[in-house]
């Protein structure tokens, strides 16, 4: 059977925008006071409106829906004229749903970038803990996911909050775009009615009114930035889940997730998969194309509204939805971790991996360092063919490789004792992890 389309139907945003109730009351409320205080509207009709959206406001509060119409912009206004009478009519004297909608719009993002910014520094909080809890555990730094150099896993752990210190800089950077106010440029032309845009800034909590009004209702840079500053955040949590899956491996075993993070094959009775880590790392897709949603949606739609633009509103709460509920388990997934310190520092054993120090080792001795690391790789390549580790070189053997060695360079051959040697600023020496710490631990 054939259904038949309705255009209204096909036209309406009122089943993604309805969630935007509370700020569109709350901007309206704003508004009506500015024109009761210009004198634009009566301060009797200013009363009765604001009475009315507040009650709608109370019902909403108390899951009492409002009726669908076109928009939410329509239903409040069509709800509050039902409530009051026609005087409701006059809530949209000189104003638009264009600039209208940038505000809700203002508005919601503005709350979602406090709320994430908080659950980034929860992250932070469960990777200092870990931090300190597992602060001298050694374990394999990995280039090309091929053992590199020896590092301690808290220096590791703690690159990712460093990642999230920049996130919340980036949410806190936007926050400073979004919060500029678009209402007061009606359609687009602006209004001849003597509106006063600084006072509903105020009373909204704006840093200030946006100076074109044509640019303030065809602007959605602010939802592009905002859905960007989620991508990234996304990407830097699929580069942390996939190192939590890879280390909870059995052929890593460096750690292991808390049991509510995992769980069972309906076919494989001994397995315990890493699912939870997997699906935050999987929604990193679903926000990128929320992101490329946004950006392809702007293009090239000439100024100023279109309609085309209501269409922001599904990608930038997925992407929003998908971010909040990702980051509420992060902090407990990470503080579920179990570090295993013992299997860290057996992987240690493979890959030469205290061949840089070697190397290093030679510089400081005034050896070239080219020459040193050829030296040295000449060294592993014996080692490999004698399938032996660097540190079971004879002395006589290394001395054949270069007279400057001693034996003092056994202690660059130990994994636990090459990360001390790393003190610079920022490496992994503890003492600078612990500084690290310290100094990531003021900033949140
Ligand atoms: N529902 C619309 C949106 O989300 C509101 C603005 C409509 N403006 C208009 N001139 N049709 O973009």
């Amino acid at each position: 059977m054939k259904k038949e389309t309705k255009i209204s139907d096909f036209i309406s945003s009122f089943s993604f925008d309805q969630r935007l109730a509370e700020y569109d009351i709350l901007g309206s409320m704003a508004h009506v006071k500015m024109l009761s205080k210009c004198k634009i509207i009566s301060s009797g009709d200013g009363v009765k409106i604001i009475n009315g959206l507040k009650a709608i406001l109370k019902g909403l509060n108390n899951d009492k829906k409002i009726p669908k119409q076109e928009d939410i912009h329509y239903a409040v206004e069509k709800e509050l004229i039902r409530r009051i009478g026609p005087v409701g009519g006059k809530m949209h004297t000189a104003r638009s749903r264009n600039d209208q909608v940038s505000l809700d719009l203002r508005l919601y993002i503005r709350d979602e970038i406090r709320q994430i910014y908080d659950l980034l520094a929860d992250a932070q909080k469960s990777i200092i803990s870990q931090a300190k809890k597992n602060h001298e555990a050694v374990m394999p730094g990995y280039t090309h996911l091929q053992p590199a150099q020896p590092i301690l896993f808290s220096h590791h752990i703690l690159a990712y909050a460093w990642m999230f210190q920049r996130d919340k800089e980036r949410l806190k950077d936007c926050y400073k775009r979004v919060n500029v106010l678009p209402l007061g440029s009606a359609s687009l032309a602006g209004t001849s009615f003597p509106i006063d845009r600084k006072y509903v800034a105020k009373l909204l909590g704006f840093r200030g009114v946006m100076n074109n009004s044509i640019d303030a209702v065809s602007d959605r840079d602010f939802v592009v930035e905002f859905v960007f500053a989620l991508s990234l955040i996304a990407s830097h949590l699929s580069r942390l889940c996939e190192d939590l899956i890879v280390w909870s491996s059995a052929e890593f075993g460096f750690i292991s997730m808390a049991d509510e993070f995992t769980s069972g094959s309906s076919i494989m009775p001994q397995k315990r998969n890493p699912d939870a880590a997997e699906i935050i790392r999987g929604k990193t897709g679903r926000v990128y194309g929320d992101l490329i949603t946004l950006l392809t949606l702007m293009k090239g739609i000439p100024l100023s509204y279109n309609r085309d633009m209501q269409e922001d509103k599904p990608p930038l709460f997925d992407a929003v939805d998908s971010m909040k509920s990702v980051l509420e388990i992060t902090a407990p997934l990470l503080l579920g971790i179990t570090v295993n310190p013992e299997k860290m520092l057996e992987a240690t054993k493979n890959g030469y991996i205290c061949a840089t120090e070697v190397a290093d080792y030679l510089a400081k001795k005034n050896v070239p360092f080219r020459t040193a690391h050829k030296i040295v790789k000449d060294m592993v390549k014996y080692c490999i063919k004698k399938n032996i580790k660097l540190d079971e070189l004879t002395g006589a053997e290394l001395k054949k490789f270069s007279k400057n060695f001693n034996k003092d360079i056994s202690s660059f051959l130990k994994p636990d004792k090459v990360v001390y040697m790393k003190s610079s600023e920022g490496g992994t020496s503890p003492k600078s992890v612990k500084k690290q710490i310290k100094d990531l631990s003021s900033l949140l």
